[in-house]
């Protein structure tokens, strides 16, 4: 498939890596421009583009970037054919990207984000924290491999997505519609916690909207005391501390 990446941080990465590993044509951006995308995230074959070059003529559009940098690539992606498949990878964090009242005031993250640019997304690797991501994939059928939730109002782009996230080394778990689709958000338990395919069904069933926001904040301090602010510790540090906050 053709699959253009906005966004080349620490998820776009690891995306740009494992997609291109699997044989895709991948195609990353970030808002710099082509030239200041790091050499190793193009080791398997992704290539450097500007934001404009990554979302024309794709199958696949996936979204991997704070809400903040949204605004600039609206144009972009509200404009993109019904077919393309757009990926949104992104969760809400105030403390990063300023306070969204219409979030604050209970829009589902991901909801907020399909009617920001007019056109369907499907919610997928939102819920894997960064360094997992990039060190934790297995192969199909092996004990330790984790799943990831999905969720999306079309059935095709919930399908796409979950071949993808099977070919990044994870199970794709289908979570139904974005509406429900707070259940992976931040504060979750199946927030950052690695669970495997069996339990994730009764991890998003036992999640209490009301409570989220208060988990993700308690996190966001836990790890900003201990680790500094915007630091990714090793991935058996995330998940202890994600688990622990569920308990
Ligand atoms: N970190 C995690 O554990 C984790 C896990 C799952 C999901 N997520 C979510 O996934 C998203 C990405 O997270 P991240 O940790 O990868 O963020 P990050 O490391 O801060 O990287 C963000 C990337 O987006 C690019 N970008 C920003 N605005 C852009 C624009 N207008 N056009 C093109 N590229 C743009 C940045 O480019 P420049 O550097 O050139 O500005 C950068 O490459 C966030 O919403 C995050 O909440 C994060």
């Amino acid at each position: 498939m053709k699959i253009g990446i906005l966004g080349a941080g620490t998820i776009g990465a690891t995306l740009a890596r494992k997609l291109a590993a699997a044989g895709h044509e991948v195609k990353v951006a970030n808002s710099r421009g082509p030239e200041t995308i790091k050499t190793e995230v193009l080791e398997t074959g992704a290539k450097p583009v500007a934001a404009k070059d990554a979302v024309g003529d794709m199958d696949v559009v996936i979204l991997s970037m704070p809400h903040t940098g949204f605004e600039k690539i609206r144009h972009l992606v509200s404009t993109l054919p019904e077919e393309t498949v757009v990926i949104d990878t992104s969760n809400y964090f105030p403390q990063r990207d300023g306070v969204n009242p219409a979030i604050e005031a209970g829009d589902v993250e991901s909801k907020w984000v399909q009617d920001f640019f007019g056109r369907p997304v499907v919610k997928a690797w939102n819920a894997i924290g960064t360094v997992p991501f990039a060190e934790r994939g297995q192969p199909k059928g092996h004990p330790e491999r984790a799943a990831i939730p999905i969720a999306g109002d079309r059935e095709r782009d919930r399908e796409v997505a979950m071949a993808l996230v099977d070919e990044t080394g994870f199970d794709g778990y289908d979570a139904g519609t974005l509406a429900e689709s707070w259940r992976q958000q931040p504060g979750s338990p199946v927030y950052c916690t690695n669970l495997s395919y069996d339990r994730i069904g009764a991890a998003l069933a036992a999640a209490e909207q009301e409570r989220l926001p208060k988990r993700r904040d308690v996190s966001v301090a836990i790890f900003s005391e201990r680790f500094g602010p915007g630091v990714n510790p090793d991935a058996d540090t995330i998940i202890r501390i994600s688990r622990a906050l569920q308990m």
